[in-house]
């Protein structure tokens, strides 16, 4: 299996890529996790992306296709992948088609995340992270067991930079005018599959499965 997730910042890729790629054992491929884990150990390109993503701009093109292209050389990326905010540009899209057809991987289908306003929104301000292994959680919607210490390593829950207010509106922007043609131009590949991102995790598992079955794609 060989999915692109695609939708905008807060719509749950991140979320269900986690619970799909260990229920499919395929390899979760997240750029803004890859960008997040180069800021964090201070290498010149983390400190390239840095400025973008705290103001909710794209990081440039030649620096996230440089980071895809080489995590899909590695061999776990045979079994199957799952890519989450990758693509987020026309360019990026031509360069990841490139890219596959040289590796033989076709992409299987592309999850369009149709996802209202107010749920991104609350999604987005209540998201928290662990600052020290980035585990996700939500105040509401998945709260740690002990407020503000994570689950899995105890380290501190704190909120994304740019998951302020201000940065979410300028990520907003940012998607509509950058990532949101992708939808015609996956359309037009016929790759894409729209799902309700409004749906809870695991709903949204299940009505995935059912589509998945029903298309027979299961077993790409
Ligand atoms: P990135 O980390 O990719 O951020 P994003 O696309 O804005 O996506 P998010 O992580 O905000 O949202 P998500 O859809 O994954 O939601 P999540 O599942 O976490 O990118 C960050 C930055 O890096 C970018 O702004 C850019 O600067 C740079 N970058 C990354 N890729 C790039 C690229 N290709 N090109 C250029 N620059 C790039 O869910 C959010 C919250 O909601 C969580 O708290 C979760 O617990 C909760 N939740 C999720 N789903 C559900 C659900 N179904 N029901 C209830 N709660 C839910």
């Amino acid at each position: 299996m060989r999915l692109v997730l695609l939708g905008p910042p807060g719509a749950g890729k991140g979320t269900l890529a986690q619970v799909l790629s260990k229920d499919w054992n395929v390899v979760h491929v997240s750029t803004g996790d890859m960008l997040r884990e180069a800021l964090k150990n201070r290498t010149p390109l983390g400190l390239k992306a840095k400025a973008f993503m705290e103001n909710g701009k794209l990081v440039p093109d030649e620096i996230v296709i440089g980071l895809v292209s080489e995590r899909l050389l590695k061999k776990d990326a045979e079994r199957g992948f799952i890519l989450d905010g990758f693509p987020r540009t026309v360019e990026q899209a031509k360069e990841l088609d490139k890219e596959i057809k040289k590796l033989k991987m076709p992409i299987t289908t592309v999850l369009y995340f149709k996802t209202s306003l107010p749920v991104i929104i609350r999604r987005l301000s209540g998201r928290r992270v662990c600052q020290n292994c980035g585990k996700n959680y939500h105040v509401t919607n998945f709260p740690p067991k002990a407020q503000g210490v994570c689950d899995a390593c105890g380290g501190k829950l704190i909120q994304r930079p740019d998951d302020k207010e201000e940065t979410i509106e300028e990520r907003l922007k940012v998607y509509e005018k950058e990532t949101s043609p992708l939808v015609d131009y996956y359309k037009k590949e016929k790759l894409l599959q729209e799902v309700p991102g409004d749906l809870d995790v695991q709903e949204l598992g299940t009505h995935l499965n059912e589509i998945f079955k029903k298309k027979g794609l299961l077993d790409r």
